[in-house]
């Protein structure tokens, strides 16, 4: 397993996460499969693990996945792992809205401390910025509950460079989560921008979302390369993208053991130039949605 540090922290992962989303949201698995899956991932020499409150299927339902990563992970000490988590969004009727009022985050903070039994986040995530609150205002909310110890280190999710830049005027970040895979390049730039700033850049959901992802068995340059490198396409996948920067870290979802499994192995994969540059290149428009 390849490891990384977080933005200029001291705080070392594995260079790939498990996303933990599907485990909690409709269509998940049973739980003892979610936990399995988890613990699978974990004895592959994963190290972080990714969720939020709103992994859930409503809001009479949240912390959902953080209580399951902390069930799975509990027999292991937490100096073996990072959860991170996100506050910033809500769950109404089972939608998913923006709240990033500096209340409803303190509120939502607090309770995600509670549910995953510590004191204080490692790494806490700006889930998206709420359009009718000023980023200053949900990022000096995170702040203030850093100043009294609830987070260590403040990260952002679903933000333009130009965000990232308003918000480094008043706080460090540590790392930026944003999608990115092979039909989706529209956060290149904050990818150029976390290069050049020391930030380590989480790209989620790696293969498109777990409707997507199952296209990718497909894709005719995918199978192509799978089958010269003898891998999955989901491995050919994740060596793309971990060649595509040091500080960029997948974080793919799996439902069950096997997926997270076989993803892990892609990290063994050395693409060569030629086959990166095709990968690169693939035209966004001619592939599957
Ligand atoms: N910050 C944000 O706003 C945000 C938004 C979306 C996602 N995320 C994070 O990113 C994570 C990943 O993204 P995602 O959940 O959208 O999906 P994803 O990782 O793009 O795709 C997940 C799907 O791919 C399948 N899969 C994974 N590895 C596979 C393999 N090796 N072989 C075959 N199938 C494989 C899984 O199948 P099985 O289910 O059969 O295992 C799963 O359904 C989320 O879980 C979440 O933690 C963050």
């Amino acid at each position: 397993m390849m490891h990384t540090l977080l933005g200029t922290t001291q705080i070392q992962v594995s260079k790939l996460g498990l996303g933990c989303a599907p485990l909690s949201v409709a269509g998940r698995p049973d739980r003892g499969q979610a936990i399995a899956t988890i613990q699978a991932a974990f004895e592959s020499g994963i190290t972080l693990f990714d969720t939020a409150d709103t992994y859930c299927l409503d809001d009479h339902d949240l912390g959902h996945n953080e209580q399951l990563l902390q069930e799975a992970l509990s027999a292991y000490s937490t100096e073996e792992y990072l959860i991170i988590t996100k506050g910033g969004l809500a769950r109404p009727n089972g939608s998913w809205i923006c709240d990033g009022r500096p209340d409803s985050l303190r509120s939502a903070c607090e309770l995600s401390l509670h549910t995953l039994k510590r004191e204080c986040h490692p790494l806490y995530i700006l889930h998206a910025p709420d359009p009718s609150v000023p980023i200053e205002e949900s990022v000096g909310a995170l702040s203030r509950l850093q100043e009294e110890g609830k987070i260590l280190h403040i990260g952002l999710s679903n933000v333009t460079v130009s965000e990232c830049q308003r918000v480094q005027q008043i706080a460090p970040i540590t790392c930026i989560q944003n999608r990115l895979h092979l039909h989706d390049r529209h956060s290149n730039d904050v990818l150029r921008y976390c290069d050049e700033h020391r930030i380590s850049f989480i790209a989620y959901s790696p293969f498109g979302g777990p409707s997507n992802s199952i296209h990718l068995q497909n894709h005719p340059v995918l199978s192509e390369l799978a089958q010269k490198y003898s891998a999955s396409p989901y491995q050919i996948v994740i060596a793309w993208l971990l060649a595509l920067s040091p500080n960029l870290i997948p974080i793919p979802a799996a439902t069950k053991p096997s997926s997270i499994q076989d993803s892990v192995r892609g990290m063994d994969i050395l693409l060569d130039e030629a086959d990166l540059l095709r990968l690169t290149n693939i035209d966004q428009a001619n592939t599957p949605t």
